[in-house]
Parts: C-alpha cells; sequence; structure tokens
C-alpha cells in the first residue's frame, strides 16, 4: 500500500511529524507500506508557483492514502484566488473523487471538563458527521465578482447539488448509521433553499432502502442550537459541504478542542484522505504547542479505512486514550491537575503507549 504524507502549511508540519512518529513505530512492528512525501497549498506553491502542483497530483493518484496536516496561511490570503492554499485543498478533493467526508465528534472521557459546555452535556458523546464534500456552494458555477445593471459590483456564488451527488453521500450515511445506533439526521434549510430541499427529498427516497434506520429531518440553524444544547440526541449527521464544514468544527468544540477531531475524506472505493479538521493555525504555528491528537487520529482513520487495519487503527486509538488517561495534555485541553507538554512530546508519549 502506498502512502503520501502531505505536511501543508503553519502547523501542518509539526503535527504530522507527530502521526509520522506513530506510523514509523507500526512500521517497526510490522506494518508494511511506502511512504512518500509532496507539498500542497502554501508550502507546494512556495516550491512548484501552484498549490496542487502536478508532482503532488501524480503522488496523490497513486497513492492509496493520503495523510494530510493543514494548509493556509496569511501570508498567503492575497494571492490570485486560483493560487492560495485552500485551492489546493478544493482540488486535491474534487481531483480525487473524495465526496464523503466523516468526522467523527467523540468524548474521551478524561477530556470531560476541557469542554466548554457542563460535563453532563457532553460526557458519552459519540456523534458522526457526514458532510458531502466535492459539491455545494464550494463548487457550483457560476460564481465570482461582477458588476450589475446598476454599475455596483456583486459577489455571487451557486448552490446545486444535482441527485447522483445527494444520492450516493445518502447511501454513506445510512450505512454509517447502520452500523452504530442506527439514526440518520438530514441537516437542510428547506424552508428556505431550493437545492436543499431538493436534498432532503433525496434523502428521504433514499431512506426506502435502510428501513432499519431512523431517519429525521432538521434545520440547519435548529441543528446547530441542538448540537450545544443536547448533542447525543444525535448518531449520524448528513449535511451538505457548507453546513458540514460550519457544523464540525462547532462540533469539535464538544470533544474539547478542535485539535481532537480527526477526519476521513473518501471517495467510492475507500481511497482517502484524511487530516484533522481544524485549519493550519498560523496563530500557534512553530511554537511546538499544537495539538497533534486529532491528525494522529486521522492516521488511525486511514488505517481502518483505506488499508483495513482495524487492529492497528484500534492500537493507535487506545495509545491515544492511554496518554490522556496517563494526563497529559497539550495547552489547548489543559487544565489544573494535568501535566501540560509540547506537540512533539505528546507524539513521544502516543508512541511510548503504542
Ligand atoms: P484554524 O482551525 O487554523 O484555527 C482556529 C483556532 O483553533 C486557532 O486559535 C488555532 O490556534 C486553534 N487550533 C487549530 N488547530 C489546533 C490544534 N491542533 N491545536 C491547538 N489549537 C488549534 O482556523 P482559522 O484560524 O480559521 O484558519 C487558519 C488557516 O487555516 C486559514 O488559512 C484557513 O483557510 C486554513 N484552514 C485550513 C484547513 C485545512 O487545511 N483542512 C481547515 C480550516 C482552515
Ligand atoms: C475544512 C476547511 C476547508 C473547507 C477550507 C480550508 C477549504 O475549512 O477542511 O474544514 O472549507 O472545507
Ligand atoms: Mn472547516
Amino acid at each position: 500500500m502506498k502512502v503520501l504524507i502531505l505536511p501543508g502549511d503553519g502547523i501542518g508540519p509539526e503535527i504530522v511529524a507527530q502521526a509520522k512518529k506513530v506510523l514509523n513505530q507500526l512500521i517497526e512492528g510490522g506494518l508494511t507500506v511506502e511512504i512518500s512525501e509532496a507539498p500542497l497549498g502554501g508550502a507546494a506553491y512556495d516550491a512548484y508557483g501552484a498549490p496542487y502542483p502536478e508532482f503532488t497530483q501524480k503522488l496523490a493518484r497513486e497513492a492509496d492514502a493520503i495523510l494530510l496536516g493543514a494548509v493556509g496561511g496569511p501570508q498567503y490570503d492575497k494571492l490570485d484566488r486560483p493560487l492560495r492554499p485552500e485551492r489546493g485543498l478544493l482540488a486535491i478533493r474534487k481531483d480525487l473523487n473524495l465526496f464523503a467526508n466523516l468526522r467523527p465528534a467523540i468524548l474521551y472521557p478524561e477530556l470531560a471538563n476541557a469542554s466548554t459546555l457542563k460535563p453532563e452535556v457532553v460526557s458519552g458523546l459519540d456523534i458522526l458527521i457526514v458532510r458531502e464534500l466535492t459539491g455545494d456552494i464550494y463548487f457550483g458555477q457560476p460564481r465570482g465578482v461582477r458588476v450589475n445593471d446598476n454599475g455596483e459590483r456583486e459577489g455571487f456564488n451557486t448552490m446545486l447539488y444535482a441527485e447522483s451527488e445527494i444520492r450516493r453521500i445518502a447511501h454513506v450515511a445510512f450505512q454509517a448509521a447502520q452500523k452504530r445506533g442506527k439514526k440518520l439526521c438530514s441537516v437542510d434549510k428547506a424552508n428556505v433553499l431550493e437545492t436543499t430541499e431538493f436534498w432532503k427529498e433525496i434523502v428521504t427516497d433514499v431512506a426506502k432502502q435502510y428501513p432499519d434506520v431512523e431517519l429525521s429531518h432538521m434545520y440547519v440553524d435548529n441543528a446547530a442550537m441542538q448540537l450545544v444544547r443536547a448533542p447525543k440526541q444525535f448518531d449520524v449527521m448528513v449535511t451538505g459541504n457548507i453546513f458540514g464544514d460550519i457544523l464540525s468544527d462547532e462540533a469539535s468544540m464538544l470533544t474539547g478542542s478542535i485539535g481532537m477531531l480527526p477526519s476521513a475524506s473518501l471517495d467510492a472505493n475507500n481511497k482517502g484522505l484524511y487530516e484533522p479538521s481544524h485549519g493550519s493555525a498560523p496563530d500557534i504555528a512553530g511554537k511546538d504547542v499544537a495539538n497533534p491528537l486529532a491528525t494522529i487520529l486521522s492516521l488511525a482513520m486511514l488505517l481502518r479505512y483505506s488499508l483495513n487495519d482495524e487492529a492497528r487503527a484500534v492500537r493507535v486509538e487506545n495509545a491515544v486514550k492511554a496518554v490522556l488517561a496517563r494526563g497529559l495534555r497539550t495547552a489547548d485541553i489543559y487544565e489544573a491537575g494535568t501535566e501540560k507538554v509540547s506537540c512533539s512530546a505528546m507524539g513521544d508519549a502516543v508512541v511510548a503507549a503504542l
């Protein structure tokens, strides 16, 4: 199996370095994978003048699985849009047809007090957000900024979903629900937006094939509220690209920190790109203080989904649980009575626990 590593920008190289230590430990223990590395985002712009250059594209297409840190940084925000790091990320998702983004929000019991929500609200939390990743307003055409008939400038984007795009993500979500608590909540804004009313219609139709899953629907504004009011009412949530982007950041705080939320972006054959749900955190980059656990947990997802290695995935997850149980915390999840450690020390501790 070929694994491509894309450190990216900001804290990306720091957190990916920790996941690489874990991967190397697994390789020492008998895992056979071929590893390569390439730049994506700002790092790729600096090296090749493009955020998703051919060099990276070739390796990405050949890989069975990809591990990414994060992309982006203020130094790139003034570039022409096609050259910006975020475009590189969108391009690789689209190029590899990674339409199914799984973002599990799980609260480890030791972190019940790290969340800004009351422990009783979040303890035992285990929800899965299934975010459609290659459609919606992110990719819909036309888009841009133009001068309108009144001579005024206006910005515009197009929210768009083809039936086939909704069907395939709905199947992923129903099948995920079948393997868990058998409850699926589809999130839309059907009261205002035709695109998402259509989404609701198609998801309802797909539901006929999954009579064992209880389907519900919720407007996105209510879903945002319910996620902080009573998040444990949810099992699996499925939603479009932009709603999923926002709701998954919100859900991350239920787990204590955005530094805890991993993700898998899968194609129809379980080839996947694995990355923490957070960004490149320019405010803490280069300080060795970022939380690497979302990235390490993303590696666990890589083992599970693309390498079909459930045993090693569980071992990595158990190693993360063990360091949390030992009381080690990076700054974002630190609380009195625990031991504050750096990003690299956290990585070392996970390797030791492994
Ligand atoms: P961000 O997720 O990078 O940071 C938000 C806040 O969370 C910051 O205070 C940051 O310090 C903190 N944070 C994030 N990850 C952390 C970690 N592992 N440990 C501890 N704290 C962490 O979001 P932002 O500030 O809105 O965006 C920064 C840049 O990242 C932008 O260029 C944005 O486009 C990009 N971005 C990239 C991705 C990605 O590559 N998948 C995702 C989101 C944002
Ligand atoms: C994410 C990020 C990306 C997104 C950006 C950086 C393009 O926020 O992975 O959640 O919006 O999908
Ligand atoms: Mn996001």
